[in-house]
């Protein structure tokens, strides 16, 4: 489960499940109130979780080629059935709805929208949407639609992608189609998931779709081009959907740690700049860090971009899983920084990904610290955890899972606390789902998945957090 390292690390990690729970003995203290109009959520996204890959007119993505290549995916699995929410759509509203959430962020595929990414939209792409819409206001729940979270349409692709300037353009028609369609309906958008990954991941690292391995420089105009797409969605949706619409963008931003605090230092301040300089100094501040090279961005920037880009945000979506552990790589190696083993005193989770509650406040104060008042308000868009699940006689204990969420929700409340603004919280995810290029083997879920019979089993976790949040609505009153 090693796939979303940026460059190596060396030392193999293992899951430690019991290892959260056991640390934290005793009975927690009660969960301290949150405002009584906090969003609480859950999140989920096209790919990961629909399947019907051929159905209804929808193209092909970006992420059916990747997957159907042999060796990219574990397993060889893909997502051409998943959870096959696309035909049980109705049975997994029931079950946000009967969790309690307030909010459910999903994705749209736009190769359902537009099967070739332009032109006439698709009557039955758009119909499915607008149903799960409609389901959800129906059973109280909020919709939260991202318009790109990574499958994007592969004539797109052939095209050039995201290295082809006219890709912005077509981000641009297909939101104005989507707010077209369902902008009397939705109270807040988000434009794309987590830019930074799908740009280093998809295309410097290869270990995403569309699996290419550019360098720094001949990358820039893919992250660069994100950006100025979300910038052109959020002049399309504010000019089309309902004027009280939220818009945001939804950023992973992991909390960045030196492995050694006296040597590794430069080491975290690099990656800083990719995550937060790169991918989030454009979005609230208009500009590019000046540590990077004019020269890099000389390669796609042009006049009046960074004003598109920096459009007002009505929030920032943060995703949060963990702290990456950076160090300066050894002599002689391809990389100048490298993510190093974590610490062993911190647990994993069985993505191998260290828990580190105490990153996500402060990530929170971080972003203060950089953006002071262009901060806009926070909503944590994902945040949850792979475990290794125990299923007995049909229960699924994850008390990992519990002990988890149970951290970050309160580090959320400390962030609070020390004045940052965040409005909600979404756990990642309602469903266990197909996790990328680790295809079905960490689960994430709320709620089991049985891939064989699709049948849902709600776990522990799912139950603990509808009494969370059914225990906050109470306190708000
Ligand atoms: C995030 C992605 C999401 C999911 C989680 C575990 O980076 O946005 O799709 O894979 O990680």
């Amino acid at each position: 489960m090693r796939r979303r390292e940026f460059v190596l690390a060396t030392g193999a990690t293992i899951a430690a499940p019991g290892l959260i729970a056991a640390s934290k003995s005793g009975v927690q203290p009660a969960m301290p109130a949150f405002p009584p109009d906090f969003l609480w959520g859950v999140a989920a996204s096209s790919y990961q979780i629909e399947g019907a890959v051929n159905e209804d007119g929808r193209g092909k993505s970006i992420w059916d080629t990747y997957c159907h290549q042999p060796g990219n995916i574990a397993g060889n699995a893909n997502g051409d059935i998943a959870c096959d929410h696309y035909h049980r759509y109705r049975e997994d509203v029931g079950l946000i709805s009967q969790l309690g959430a307030r909010t459910y962020r999903f994705s749209i595929a736009w190769p359902r929208i537009q099967a070739e990414g332009r032109g006439a939209a698709n009557p039955k792409g758009l119909d499915f949407y607008s149903r799960l819409v409609d389901e959800l206001l129906a059973k109280g729940v909020a919709p939260m639609p991202t318009l790109f979270h990574w499958d994007l349409p592969q004539a797109l692709q052939d095209a050039g992608g995201w290295q082809n300037r006219d890709t912005c353009d077509r981000f641009a028609d297909y939101a104005h189609i989507m707010a077209e369609h369902l902008g009397d309906r939705v109270p807040r958008w988000i434009t794309h998931n987590e830019t930074f990954m799908h740009h280093v991941l998809g295309h410097v690292l290869g270990v995403n779709a569309p699996g290419l391995k550019l360098d720094m420089p001949q990358s820039f105009p893919v992250a660069h081009h994100l950006l100025l797409s979300h910038g052109k969605a959020v002049q399309a949706l504010r000019a089309t959907a309902k004027p009280k619409a939220q818009i945001g963008i939804a950023q992973n931003l992991a909390m960045v740690r030196p492995a050694d605090p006296a040597r590794d230092e430069p080491a975290a301040q690099a990656m800083k700049l990719y995550y937060w300089g790169l991918h989030v100094d454009p979005l609230l501040l208009g500009r590019y860090p000046a540590e990077l090279p004019d020269a890099l961005t000389a390669t796609a920037v042009r006049d009046g971009d960074l004003a598109t880009i920096a459009q007002p945000l009505d929030f920032l979506g943060v995703n949060y899983y963990n702290t990456n552990f950076m160090r300066v790589s050894p002599p002689g190696s391809a990389q100048p920084i490298e993510e190093a083993p974590p610490p062993a005193t911190f647990a994993r989770t069985a993505m191998g990904w260290p828990v580190d509650p105490q990153g996500m406040t402060d990530v929170l104060l971080g972003l203060r610290d950089r953006y002071g008042t262009a901060l806009p308000p926070i909503i944590i868009t994902e945040n949850g955890a792979a475990f290794t699940d125990n299923v007995v006689r049909g229960a699924v204990h994850d008390a990992d899972r519990v002990a988890f969420l149970d951290a970050h929700i309160r580090a959320v409340r400390k962030a609070m606390d020390a004045g940052i603004d965040v409005r909600g919280y979404l756990v990642w995810s309602i469903l266990d789902n197909f996790e990328w290029a680790d295809g079905y083997g960490p689960r994430f879920g709320l709620v089991r998945v049985d891939y064989a019979t699709q049948r849902r089993t709600p776990k522990d976790s799912y139950y603990w957090y509808r009494r969370l949040i059914g225990g906050q609505a109470g306190a708000g009153k």
